[in-house]
Parts: C-alpha cells; structure tokens; sequence
C-alpha cells in the first residue's frame, strides 16, 4: 500500500510561538513519520491580506522554516517548499477560477468573518474572495489525499472538495477530493490570557531565551479572581493553567497546583515556577539547534531547493494531466 499523501501550508507569520507548535507543528512531526508529506510556505497566501506592505515577507519566510526545521521537520522525510517557487500553483489557480461560482466564495463563512475582522485592512480584493481557490490549488495540485486542519479552516477544505468536484465532473476524474485529517488544536492562551497570537503581543515564540520565556511568564495573567494571595483561584479558568500545567507539568505536579490554588495554600509565583523549568527544557533543545541553523543559512535555502524539486516535478506531471483533461494541450 503506497502512503497517503498530506499535504498541508503555513503563511509565513515569521518566528512561531507555543501556540503554533502545538497546534500545528507536533502534530507535522509525527505525520512525517507515517505520511507522504508536503509541507509549504503559502507567500502568495499572505499577500491576500499584507499585499500593501510587503518588506517583512521574506524574513517571515526565513524565520518560519528555521523554526520548522528547529523543531525536527525533516526535509529527508517531508517535501518542504515555498508556494512562489512553484509557478504551476498560480497556473492551476487561474483554470480553477474559471470553474469556481462566485456565489461559492461569497457564502465561506471564513470571508465574512475575516471581512468583518480585518476591518484595518481593505481586503475587497479579487485575491483575497480567491483565497480558497488559490488553497484548492494548493492541495488538489498534489492530489493530497489528507489536509491536516483544525476545525475554524474546516469550511475552506469543504469548498475544496467541491471545487474539486466540479473539476473533475466537467473533465473527468483526475483529482481525488481533499479529506481533511481533523486536527485537536489545545488551547494556547498567550501572557494577556486571550488566544496566543503574534499580532496580540502575548506570544512565548519557540526561539524566546530562557529568562525571556521566565519573564513572560512571570507577567502572565492568572485566574483574575484570584486577586490577593489569600484568595482561592480555579486552575481550570487560569491561563497559566490551561496552556503550560495541561501541557508541562505532570500529573503529581498538576494535583498539587490543583489543591494548592483552590485551597489558596500556594502563591500564583510558586506555581508558576513549578512550570516555567519544564517549558524551558522543553525549548532549549530547539531554540539551540535554531541558533546553529542561524549562522549557516544556506542549509535552511538547500531545503527549500531540494523540497521545490521535488514538488516541481509532481506539480508538472499534475498539470500536463490537467490540460490533457481540458484540452488545452497545444496541437
Ligand atoms: N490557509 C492556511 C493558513 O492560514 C494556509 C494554506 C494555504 C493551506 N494553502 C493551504 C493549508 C493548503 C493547508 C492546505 O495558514
Ligand atoms: Fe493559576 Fe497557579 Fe495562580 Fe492558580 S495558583 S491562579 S493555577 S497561576
């Protein structure tokens, strides 16, 4: 039985944080593993939203894949590239906005809520209604059978499985339709306690020094009931809690913080030095192999190369087949 394919991509956000790791990342790690896997930078993607101001795009991109490949992502085991490199996504893009109805795209509840979100931004562009158009071509491209996703990007990979339909319903069976490998994404709450996010300024990011990581957790908001140290608190609506006990600590240590703060017996500074060690340790390895990669660039761009080699080479095959399909093949 050849391997399932899982294709999945990242806009490129520049360094990742907590959240991103194990939201995304650790779940990338095991599918290396077991999968046929192609992981890329969506650059164009992040144009549909930063189109105006594009000077961090290519710093966003190195920052990004010097954390994947810090993490353990393994261009021996996983084909990684970057979208732009790959000239036949924009090709496929084009053909499969020939087929998409408009109406398709107005209805994606992630527009309209990204639409109404993104209220600093212009985002009435042509690309930005495309964004899912741009995405099917991302993943049918490859014929991936299994798109890693959480929930919230679940409707984008719906609309994918019709646009792919409707391909293959005018020009025949040529993609399989794109299953989503449903993702369990923990809650990674930042220092504020709102969702981890780099545009919050709340982020612990992969590469944070150790007292930079102890600083920040030392600052992070906890149950905000828990006012003074005589009052009692809820480690279940406490973000320090929630996001780095669940994750770190074991289960003796967790028993304890449990007692210790609805019993007001530990200190919120106690507790989160019983954590802060362990969130340490668990980054330095990578934050150190970071630091390596950083003074020799050229493994992280040989990566890339490589990974677009490959993907170029499907990606061809892929389109002959497609223009094969429409007849658009020359005489
Ligand atoms: N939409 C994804 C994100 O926001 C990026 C992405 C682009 C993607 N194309 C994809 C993800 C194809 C999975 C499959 O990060
Ligand atoms: Fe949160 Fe720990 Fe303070 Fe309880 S003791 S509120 S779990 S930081």
């Amino acid at each position: 039985m050849p391997k399932e394919r899982v294709l999945s991509g990242m806009r490129p956000t520049g360094k990742l944080h907590l959240g991103h790791y194990h939201g995304v990342l650790a779940n990338w790690l095991k599918l290396q593993d077991t999968y046929d896997c192609f992981f890329f930078v969506a650059d164009w993607h992040a144009l549909t939203t930063d189109y105006a101001d594009t000077h961090a795009v290519n710093d966003n991109v190195r920052e990004m894949v010097l954390d994947w490949l810090s993490v353990g992502i393994d261009p021996e085991k996983a084909v990684i590239f970057l979208q732009s490199s790959i000239k036949e996504h924009a090709e496929l893009f084009v053909l499969l906005s020939m087929i998409t109805p408009l109406s398709w795209l107005e209805r994606n509840p992630t527009y309209k809520e990204q639409m109404a979100e993104l209220r600093e931004k212009d985002v009435h562009t042509f690309g930005f209604l495309g964004y899912p158009v741009l995405q099917t071509a991302d993943i049918i491209m490859y014929k991936a059978n299994r798109v890693p996703v959480g929930i919230d990007q679940a409707p984008h990979l719906e609309l994918s499985r019709e646009i792919t339909r409707r391909f293959n319903h005018f020009y025949g069976e040529v993609f399989p339709e794109p299953k989503t490998l449903l993702t369990e994404v923990p809650k990674a709450l930042g220092t504020d306690g709102r969702k981890m996010s780099k545009s919050y300024n709340n982020a612990i990011f992969l590469s944070d020094a150790p007292e930079v990581v102890t600083q920040k957790l030392l600052q992070m908001v906890t149950d905000t009931a828990r006012m003074k140290r005589t009052d009692v608190g809820n480690p279940d609506v406490c973000p320090v809690f929630i996001t780095f006990h669940v994750i770190y600590s074991d289960e003796a240590t967790k028993a304890w913080v449990r007692q210790g703060c609805q019993s007001a017996s530990i200190g919120c500074i106690e507790c989160k030095k019983s954590v802060i060690q362990k969130v340490i340790e668990a980054l330095e390895p990578i934050r150190q192999r970071r630091l390596e990669l950083e003074k020799q660039p050229e493994i992280a761009a040989q990566a890339l190369a490589k990974g677009a080699e490959s993907a170029r080479v499907a990606a061809r095959a892929t389109m002959a087949e497609v223009k094969k399909a429409m007849k658009l093949s020359a005489i």
